[in-house]
């Protein structure tokens, strides 16, 4: 029988501004050029591995949770994700599908792996996923006028609260990505899964640290989560906001994306550029060898 494949992963930023700077053509200008160009490799790469549904770990910013209810953990099980004015000044995203088969089989795999997640049927996604989705799919984000041609995959957002403390640890978090990793790997169909995480890295945007940045502790996270997660999972969450910021434990999604790549993984690509308004920002594709295309290679 053909299972799901996971081909491998994409990592990168998600500050507002890049949405205002898509939407004002702005990808050449000497500012954003540094880290638009990031996103060459991820076109070409995406190109060739042609995947079919993208697992998105991102933190919602307020859009589909706000303070007064939030989860720990929330996953989509949508027929479709619509977005709406955040307020940035940002044009709405078109709406993507989902692929809610697969969400339950992620949701039942999830449950019976001891994670209590929540599951929403409705689902607004905000600009941690359709910021991504335009940095990676560019056509397909400028074709929003012809609703006839859709985003080139189907979406699975995965929320991970990164803005309301207690937030769930770093080793929680590369365990959920495992338990999905496992789950799309035993999932009978034949699909092609790219993960997708989705913030960060270091930043810090209020109180007296604001505009914080470490680049040598990014450095240090970009070198581990490819061969030693574990190293960063022994962190503790108030350690994490120490070394990269109030707002860089948005890395969370990062270690779930990690958890998700169940193969042999190497980096293919990396592009790190300070600062994206006040955030070191990040592109990073990840390959994920599995034994049967090890075999077929
Ligand atoms: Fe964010």
């Amino acid at each position: 029988m053909t299972m799901a494949k996971i081909i491998g992963g994409v990592a990168t930023t998600h500050v507002p501004a890049i949405g205002k700077a898509i939407a004002d053509g702005k990808e050449n200008d000497p500012y954003w050029q540094p880290f638009f160009k990031g996103f060459d490799y991820v076109h070409d790469w995406l190109a060739r591995t042609k995947p079919d549904v993208a697992v998105i770990f991102y933190n919602d910013h307020g859009l589909n949770f706000f303070l007064d209810k939030l989860p720990t953990f929330a996953v989509g099980a949508a027929d479709e994700y619509r977005s709406e004015d955040e307020g940035w000044g940002i044009p709405v995203s078109r709406a993507a599908a989902g692929d809610p088969a697969l969400s339950w089989h992620l949701i039942n795999a999830l449950v019976a792996d001891e994670f209590d997640v929540t599951m929403c049927q409705n689902m607004l996604i905000d600009h941690a996923v359709t910021i991504p989705m335009a940095l990676m799919w560019p056509t397909a984000a400028a074709a929003k006028a012809s609703p006839a041609k859709p985003w080139p995959v189907k979406i699975v957002p995965v929320e991970i609260n990164t803005v309301q403390h207690p937030l769930p640890s770093l080793k929680r978090c590369l365990k959920l990505g495992r338990s999905i990793g496992r789950a799309i790997d035993c999932y009978p169909q034949n699909l092609r899964v790219v993960v997708v995480a989705t913030g960060g890295l270091s930043h810090q945007l209020d109180g007296a640290r604001a505009g914080f940045i470490n680049k040598e502790f990014d450095a240090l996270c970009l070198d581990k989560i490819v061969a030693e997660p574990e190293a960063l999972a022994r962190y503790s969450i108030h350690d994490w906001v120490k070394e990269s910021g109030s707002q860089g434990v948005e890395f969370l999604n990062w270690m779930a994306m990690r958890g998700a790549l169940t193969g042999r993984v190497s980096e293919l690509a990396r592009n790190y550029h300070i600062p994206i308004s006040n955030t070191a920002a990040a592109t990073v594709v990840y390959d994920n060898q599995t034994d049967e295309a090890r075999k077929a290679a």
